[in-house]
């Protein structure tokens, strides 16, 4: 859990920065929420999600309810769940972790509150650096009944040259939707949590969240990947989200 103060003073002035910008281009006219995200989030775009299947959960001030409500035991859970999940404006969402090297029961007991974490937040993935640890570890499921999969120290050793756009959230920008564009197929290279190698060919929604994921491990958010316009509707969407926090 060793963290790196120094990376994290630089990223927090990063943060700063980014919200300032983001503050003073809030002064221009403002098409409003429509132009941005002219197609709503609908349960057909869910499954294309990077963290997690829609945030459509989350309180909204509109009384269109296009998602169907959680049962309160699930949605307490996730709750509980999310808000152990760091939040945008946290520096170490902005920090590069490092590689695993010692491969012991900590770090699998790391991975299987990970799993636990991602599986309550209803999530599709979760990367160490969400929960505060700086280790380049992240889990998936993209499929509800599959057991989670976890890649120790990943690198995408090959991208196809084909890339699609598809809309992602994240657990850690609440209610934030945003079209990011990434390769479809890809190849990487990872090790398990006893050092083990392995070798994953991901296509598809696989791919995507492994993408998603090994982008937190570098420091990377879906903002940094989207069109300047949907980064300003969605940095508004998080100061709302703030402010009415
Ligand atoms: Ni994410």
């Amino acid at each position: 859990m060793a963290e790196d103060t120094t990376e994290h003073e630089l990223n927090s002035d990063e943060a700063a920065e980014l919200t300032r910008d983001d503050l003073a281009l809030g002064d221009e006219p403002h098409p409003g929420h429509d132009l941005a995200s002219g197609d709503e989030p609908h349960p057909g775009h869910d499954l294309a999600l990077g963290d997690e299947f829609h945030s459509g959960d989350e309180p909204h001030d509109d009384d269109e309810n296009r998602e169907p409500e959680l049962d309160p035991e699930v949605a307490a859970r996730r709750a509980a769940a999310l808000a152990q999940v760091r939040k945008f404006g946290d520096p170490v969402l902005k920090t590069r972790a490092r590689p695993v090297d010692r491969f012991d029961d900590a770090l699998r007991s790391e991975i299987a509150r990970m799993g636990e974490l991602m599986i309550d937040a209803l999530g599709v993935g979760l990367a160490a650096t969400q929960v505060g640890v700086l280790h380049r570890v992240l889990v998936y499921r993209v499929q509800q009944q599959s057991p989670v999969a976890a890649l120790v120290n990943p690198e995408i050793e090959w991208s196809g040259s084909d890339q699609e756009i598809m809309e992602e959230g994240c657990l850690s920008l609440p209610a934030v939707l945003v079209d990011v564009e990434r390769a479809i197929h890809v190849r990487v290279r990872a090790v398990d949590e006893f050092g083990e190698p392995v070798l994953v060919e991901a296509s598809g929604l696989e791919a995507r969240v492994i993408q998603h994921e090994i982008d937190h491990l570098d420091g990377v958010l879906i903002l940094n990947r989207t069109s300047r316009d949907q980064r300003k509707e969605a940095m508004r969407t998080l100061r709302e989200a703030q402010a009415a926090a």
